[in-house]
């Protein structure tokens, strides 16, 4: 549609005749005007004239009489006036000979642009705790981190993913502690990252009687900070075994990340920027601590150095940023996390800013609210925390029942089974606006029958097996170019495939994965009102099965690249 957009913008530019120039108005500026009517019958697109009556001194109606008279858009669309408005019918043609090849002819570059060549975004996501569970509430920061990275990078931009493992400070201290107290080589070796989390879920009760761990604790954390050749060994051990594991649960999410660089990396990396804050007169002592008052920027103050000297959590991102801009030079270096750590990014982005790097603009929080689940009882040994992993498999044996039922015989079943449990997961989850508060139900999200991941995937796979019956019947794959007359269904879906690219423009304007996902609703919502009211290889005639194969091509193009974009796989079969 952006290309149709444009023309007719031109189209709107030339009969303004010099007088929107005149008034500052461009094709761009026009393009942005247009809107899509909310009733078909009104046609596929519109231009409210409202804003141009001020400068062209003249009502919106009369403006859009005379721009309908004017207008030189060829056939590809047919202007006419209602109200203060300029409407559009868009030729069937238009879509049918235009928009279908196109999508067959790009395939996988369908939507792709190269817009952000030359530009490097950092993104920074999922980031769990080591010796913390892995739970829940980094399902957001994982899947919308990542489709954020695949978005970019279908637009051209470098990427790079750094996964800002939280490896330091006094937890880890806790953990050894824990460790040498009550745990075991064979026990940690075996039980892996859960054996981990007991133990220091174990060291949180036992403190509760016994105050002496804390001073213990932190003993430990002190040796480790000072290279302690056994601390240091065991606390890489542990971040190699929770590495590890991790990648189990990024596997299953088709998740790589180019960089694991923990707190811990950036240690040697602070004093260079304590000092620099120190120079530029931003920190204060309050009661021990070193600060940098924020009150002027109606913020609390951002935490600095403890009483004993030691760095803390936003200290360690400062060192980060300056490290990654000075490694990578970004263009952009987005952060994403709960929202429950707005304030954080927002004081020491400030601090950041007020120690004079021109680079801060450049930094993004994308926040997002909290999940629960409800509808299924998860319990793990680190009471009441539902472990990512623990969810997954939740909902890939409930798949494997469902799939059982359906489909007894299918292939490779186990590994279909992974790809729509994780995908209802997935889906279920980013179809919310970002920043939500959500109640997950897993039930809901595993409904084939819903708006559902599971669902979207079915689709894409009925159009698999569409094409592949077409191919034993000796249809190839190229696109039907003839004359057509579309029916309603037909004209429907075209125009609703045409409109992937704007969708991922305004998911990446707006950092929001559920544009996308809600369009891949409105494609498969389009796609089956088509294969439910249209015989497709049992078509009256030949022009028409080709013409509605290509429709099927197209859908299946557009289905697979978005479901991509939202970390989603795309079995042929289910
Ligand atoms: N480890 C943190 C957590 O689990 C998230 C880290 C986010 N990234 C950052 N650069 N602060 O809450």
């Amino acid at each position: 549609m952006q290309q149709l957009k444009r023309r007719l913008a031109d189209a709107i530019i030339s009969a303004l005749d010099g007088a929107g120039a005149a008034h500052g108005q461009t094709t761009d500026s026009i393009i942005d005007m247009l809107e899509y009517p909310p009733d078909p019958e009104l046609g596929e697109l519109s231009f409210p004239c409202f804003k141009l009556s001020r400068a062209l001194r003249k009502a919106p109606p009369a403006i859009a009489a005379e721009l309908a008279e004017k207008l030189q858009c060829g056939d590809i669309a047919q202007p006419h006036q209602a109200g203060g408005y300029l409407n559009f019918k868009v030729s069937p043609e238009y879509f049918t000979r235009g928009v279908i090849p196109k999508i067959i002819a790009e395939g996988d570059g369908y939507g792709r642009t190269n817009e952000g060549e030359g530009k490097t975004i950092v993104l920074d996501y999922s980031s769990p705790n080591i010796a913390k569970p892995f739970h829940l509430g980094h399902l957001g920061t994982t899947v919308i981190g990542h489709s954020l990275r695949l978005l970019h990078e279908f637009r051209g931009f470098k990427c790079i993913s750094v996964n800002h493992l939280g490896d330091w400070g006094t937890s880890l201290g806790k953990q050894i502690a824990a460790y040498k107290l009550w745990g075991s080589r064979e026990q940690v070796e075996s039980g892996g990252v859960d054996e981990l989390v007991s133990l220091y879920v174990r060291f949180h009760e036992e403190a509760e009687r016994d105050e002496s761990l804390w001073e213990r604790a932190r003993r430990e954390f002190a040796l480790l900070e000072g290279g302690d050749p056994e601390n240091t060994e065991l606390w890489k051990w542990f971040i190699d075994l929770s590495i590890e594991e991790y990648k189990k649960t990024y596997a299953q999410l088709g998740i790589e990340f180019d960089y694991y660089l923990g707190e811990s990396f950036y240690s040697d990396k602070m004093d260079e920027q304590v000092n620099l804050m120190r120079e530029k007169g931003l920190l204060k002592i309050d009661d021990g601590a070193s600060i940098v008052d924020l009150s002027e920027h109606n913020m609390p103050p951002c935490l600095i150095l403890k009483r004993d000297g030691t760095t803390l959590y936003p200290t360690r991102d400062i060192a980060a940023a300056v490290y990654r801009y000075n490694t990578f030079n970004f263009d952009r270096c987005i952060y994403v996390t709960s929202a429950g750590q707005s304030l954080h990014f927002a004081q020491w982005f400030k601090v950041v800013e007020l120690m004079g790097y021109p680079w801060a603009d450049r930094l993004v929080h994308v926040p997002y609210g909290t999940m629960s689940v409800g509808g299924a009882k998860l319990g793990t040994r680190s009471g009441n925390t539902i472990l990512l992993k623990e969810l997954f498999k939740l909902s890939i044996d409930k798949v494997k029942e469902i799939m059982a039922e359906k489909n007894a015989e299918l292939e490779d079943s186990d590994k279909i089974a992974e790809d729509v449990g994780v995908g209802a997961i997935v889906f279920g989850y980013l179809l919310n606006s970002r920043i939500k508060d959500i109640s997950f139900d897993l039930q809901e999200a595993l409904n084939f029958d819903g708006n559902t991941g599971p669902y979207a995937q079915y689709t894409y796979a009925r159009t698999c097996s569409v094409l592949a019956k077409a191919a034993e019947a000796g249809y190839g794959a190229e696109a039907f170019t003839g004359e057509f007359a579309p029916n309603e269904a037909e004209f429907e879906l075209a125009k609703t495939l045409s409109l992937f690219g704007e969708k991922v423009d305004d998911a990446l304007a707006s950092y929001e994965p559920s544009i996308v996902v809600r369009y891949i609703l409105d494609i498969c919502a389009s796609f089956n009102r088509f294969y439910n009211s249209c015989r497709i290889l049992g078509a009256e005639n030949d022009d028409m099965v080709r013409f509605r194969l290509g429709l099927v091509r197209a859908t299946n193009i557009t289905l697979k690249n978005a479901l991509h974009l939202v970390c989603m796989r795309t079995p042929t079969k289910i």
